[in-house]
């Protein structure tokens, strides 16, 4: 077996449709990277599911008439057909509303107890006698009593931005009925924190050489000035996970505790969905395995601090309830590359407003090729960024047609006229066509360095670099002329460029897959470069739900071949007859677009 990568990605609630923001924020960059360590031939697993239960979902089901369980299926139906139209690599997308996982979360918290890191306190909650049940603090509005706005949340002021704590509100209302609720004492049980911060600390210190600085400060930097306090981790629902303890199970575990066991549990379900029940050790207890969590930076706090805590906290404890003869501690997150926002046509996204790109609703009318590279050249990795309609107008015509695809097109098009749809041998090289040949090899180093450090961005840049720098070429040396006087110079430029789209498809090949694909079998091969994704109804004794799993297939990545390299076009090979990688767009769709937002 070869290194294990597990690419984590952030799950979406499943309450809100996917835009663009959410893609460029987690799950863009997460098959980005699990594309690329599959090209190296590494074991890797990229996991994530439907965050399914927690207020956001109540809330959706409230307003409209549904049971949560209803809502959130809809939603996890949707975001399946939008990972899988965009061709996100998820190993496996699964739901937090599955019997695996309250098994894997009820583990979980049953280790951190008895390993003495939870501790209970009662509390003060808004309580609705007319409902019967205590009242989740987005469900109760009131006046602020910092600034006297008669619509604040209990936890939250949207007027003055103040955190409010939720038993100062004054005159409480339900925003189910309107009635006023009282206070009433409430008992939770709280992940100890306090006693985990010096071992949360340090796992922080041994990364901070290269995570990135945003996150740090949102982790380290907040142990370091404020340090950690006990946080409830159990609530008064009903939709969620009971919590595992006698007397307990009319109360839920709060929903960012268990989500964040989902790493843990859809890595378990994969194994077990493949007849392979003890896999899951191999991403999870195996201290070489190299763990990436792609995230919005809305999550830093729970995955930088609180899901490490969870980890150190179970120390060997899970892997024994697993049935581990010798059982060993969980790996901690390797990286935590969180992304920051992007904005729309210069302001900021609203999924109310309507001021959005929705993902599927964009797959009705472009690629997914287009829509992977503007979010790549512009993924917000150190600042917020914009999405522009006119400049991914501008991009997809100027760049990604216009650079590479045109590149692509015109290679194959002139070989398959001029060589019969063989590729021509071309004998001995000119010392111009070994130097293209050559900065194409520095360019996958450059481009693996990129991506080994999760930039990639500037990966992305250098990949469109090395297509101009073959334009260029193609440019001097200018085979069609060559071929009216000198045809086995012009067979030597043109084996040459084809070499090079071929390795340049392999570096495209994690941004940009479709149109790699598709040039890949142009040339003439067989296999494909990756699996496909197929989905798979899973039936328990809780619910049905649907998996979206990565089926690797026959596909070149399927074994740990090491692909990262320029190879060796044979002579005489036989190719296709090309047709374009990406359309040209018509400046019209700027307006267009624009018209629909807001
Ligand atoms: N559902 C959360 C959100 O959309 C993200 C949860 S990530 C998880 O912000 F790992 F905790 F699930
Ligand atoms: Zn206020």
């Amino acid at each position: 077996m070869t290194e294990p990568v597990l690419v984590a990605v952030a799950w979406p609630y499943a309450s809100a449709k996917i835009h663009v923001g959410n893609i460029t924020g987690a799950y863009l960059p997460a098959d980005i990277l699990a594309r690329y360590h599959r090209l190296r031939g590494r074991d890797v697993l990229m996991v994530s599911g439907s965050d399914s239960h927690g207020t956001p979902v109540t809330v959706r089901a409230d307003q409209e008439g549904l049971t949560p369980e209803e809502v959130y299926k809809r939603f996890h139906a949707e975001f399946i057909q939008l990972f899988q139209k965009l061709g996100l690599t998820y190993d496996i997308f699964t739901s937090t509303h599955t019997r695996n996982h309250f098994d894997v979360a009820s583990k979980l918290f049953l280790s951190l107890k008895e390993n003495g890191y939870l501790f209970t306190e009662a509390s003060m909650q808004w309580y609705s006698t007319e409902q019967g049940r205590f009242l989740p603090d987005r469900y109760v509005e009131g006046t602020c009593y910092f600034c006297g706005n008669t619509n604040a949340r209990s936890d939250q002021c949207d007027n003055c931005g103040h955190l409010l704590e939720a038993d100062k509100l004054i005159d409480p209302r339900s925003k189910i009925d309107g009635s006023t609720p009282e206070l009433r004492e409430t008992t939770h049980f709280y992940l100890d924190l306090e006693q985990l911060q010096d071992e949360v600390a340090e796992f922080l210190r041994d990364r901070q050489d290269y995570w990135r600085p945003n996150v740090m400060r949102q982790s380290l930097g907040q142990i370091e000035t404020e340090g950690l306090r006990g946080r409830p981790i159990t609530r008064d629902l009903s939709w969620g996970i009971p919590v595992p303890v006698e007397g307990w199970d009319e109360k839920c575990m709060y929903v960012w505790f268990e989500a964040v066991i989902g790493y843990l549990s859809s890595v378990v379900e994969w194994g077990l969905l493949h007849d392979k029940p003890d896999a899951w050790r191999h991403w999870w207890t195996n201290q070489e395995s190299r763990t990436l969590y792609c995230i919005g930076k809305d999550n830093i706090p729970f995955h930088a601090i609180i899901w490490p805590a969870e980890l150190i906290g179970v120390g060997q404890s899970f892997d024994e309830k697993m049935g581990a003869e010798d059982p060993q501690s969980l790996v901690l997150p390797y990286d935590v590359p969180a992304n920051e926002f992007m904005n729309l046509e210069g302001q900021k996204l609203s999924g109310s407003k309507n001021w959005a790109v929705w993902g599927l609703d964009f797959l009705e009318r472009y690629d997914p090729d287009p829509m992977r590279y503007y979010l790549t050249v512009n993924m917000p990795e150190t600042r917020d960024t914009d999405w522009d309609w006119e400049e991914f107008y501008q991009r997809n015509n100027n760049e990604l047609v216009a650079t590479w695809g045109n590149l692509a097109n015109r290679v194959l098009s002139f070989a398959y006229k001029n060589w019969e749809g063989n590729i021509p041998d071309p004998g001995e090289l000119r010392g111009s066509d070994k130097a293209l040949l050559e900065t194409i090899r520095k360019g996958f180093k450059t481009v693996e360095a990129n991506l080994e450090a999760v930039k990639l961005r500037a990966a992305m840049l250098e990949a469109m670099r090395l297509a101009a720098e073959v334009n260029k070429y193609l440019d001097t040396a200018a085979p069609w002329f060559e071929i009216k006087s000198d045809r086995s110079a012009a067979g030597k430029t043109i084996y040459t460029a084809l070499q090079a789209i071929d390795g340049l498809k392999i570096i495209f090949s994690p941004f940009l897959p479709h149109s790699s694909e598709k040039l890949h079998s142009y040339l003439g091969y067989e296999k494909t470069i990756y699996g496909s994704l197929v989905t798979e109804e899973v039936e328990d004794d809780l619910s049905t739900h649907t998996v979206m799993l990565y089926d690797p297939g026959d596909s070149l990545t399927a074994g740990s071949e090491d692909l990262w390299k320029l190879s060796d076009l044979p002579p005489g090979k036989s190719f296709k007859q090309p047709s374009p990688l990406f359309q040209k767009l018509d400046e019209s769709i700027v307006e267009e677009e624009r018209g629909r937002l807001g």
